[in-house]
């Protein structure tokens, strides 16, 4: 739908536009699209062409991709006030996310023409957006590592134990502790006080040099670090999953870290840009 449903004074209410007074924002007015979207409504897909930006109004737009398992991930909710779909805006390039309106939403539609106009008439406003991108560039580290951890976890945890590694895992911690070296410290002592034959009424069962003994502690030495070595190539293969998921999860927060470091220079570059033709705009006016 067209400019006419756009009302100069809905705009004031909208963060990006409330530096420009009212001849600016009836022009703006007179240039933004106006889109309605049902809930549920997909706004845009990733990898579509995209040359305009969204600025909500009412409602709620959830921003989604996909990882590799088809699993969704929300990057944003994005609020009344907020805005979206800059980046294919600034860079010419497909949209790199989805966006689904999660209820009845009413958007206001920037295109590269109104967000000239808008740099122009209030340099302020592509600071704004910086602080927006860099905002998100927070929020899309926080994500990667959030999911790094999840990840991890889930992919150990989805492999079944079998009975010995189990235990494995249930000895190595018990025999880890302190305990269990008071407690063995304690079996020997007794063992050693009742074979020494030095409590009258008790028989000596293992008598010195307490063979028996020796056999059976080798036998404990040699079990233990059987079950020690099972469950360190256990964690040796979590140690493996970990480090391939955190290599796939770093080198996808730098392909992204860097798009979002592109869009900025090209809005740096825009602000510059405008402010570079409002000076030689200015000297011209001084010079006539
Ligand atoms: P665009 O690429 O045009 O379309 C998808 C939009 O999702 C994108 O612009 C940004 O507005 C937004 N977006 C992309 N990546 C992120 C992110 N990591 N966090 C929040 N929003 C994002």
């Amino acid at each position: 739908m067209r400019n006419t449903l756009v009302d100069p004074e809905l705009l004031v209410h909208i963060p990006l536009f409330a530096l420009m007074d009212k001849q600016e924002l009836s022009l703006l007015a007179e240039n933004l699209d106006y889109k309605k979207c049902i809930a549920g409504q997909t706004i845009f897909s990733l990898g579509d062409p995209g040359n305009t930006m969204y600025i909500v109004r009412s409602g709620e737009v959830e921003l989604f991709l996909r990882d590799e398992d088809g699993e969704r991930v929300t990057l944003e909710f994005v609020q009344p006030g907020q805005i979206f779909g800059e980046l294919s805006l600034l860079d010419d390039e497909p949209r790199s996310a989805s966006a689904v309106a999660v209820r009845n939403t009413e958007m206001y539609v920037v295109d590269r023409h109104d967000l000239q106009m808008l740099v122009k008439a209030h340099p302020h406003a592509a600071l704004d957006m910086l602080t927006m991108l860099g905002k998100r560039i927070r929020e899309a580290n926080q994500l990667v590592r959030h999911r790094t951890a999840k990840n991890v976890n889930e992919v150990v945890e989805q492999k079944p134990l079998s009975w010995g590694e189990r235990l494995s895992d249930t000895l190595t911690a018990m025999s880890g502790s302190i305990k269990f070296v008071y407690a063995s410290l304690a079996w020997f002592l007794i063992w050693i006080i009742i074979n020494s034959g030095i409590i009258p009424g008790i028989a000596a069962f293992d008598p010195y040099p307490f063979s028996f003994l020796t056999m059976v502690v080798s036998l404990e030495a040699i079990f233990l670090s059987l079950f020690v070595l099972i469950s360190q190539n256990r964690q040796a293969e979590r140690d493996r999953i970990r480090n391939d998921i955190e290599y796939d999860v770093n080198l996808k927060a730098e392909v992204e870290i860097r798009g979002l470091m592109k869009q900025v220079e090209d809005l740096q570059r825009l602000v510059i840009q405008h402010l570079a033709n409002d000076d030689e705009d200015n000297l011209a006016n001084t010079a006539e």
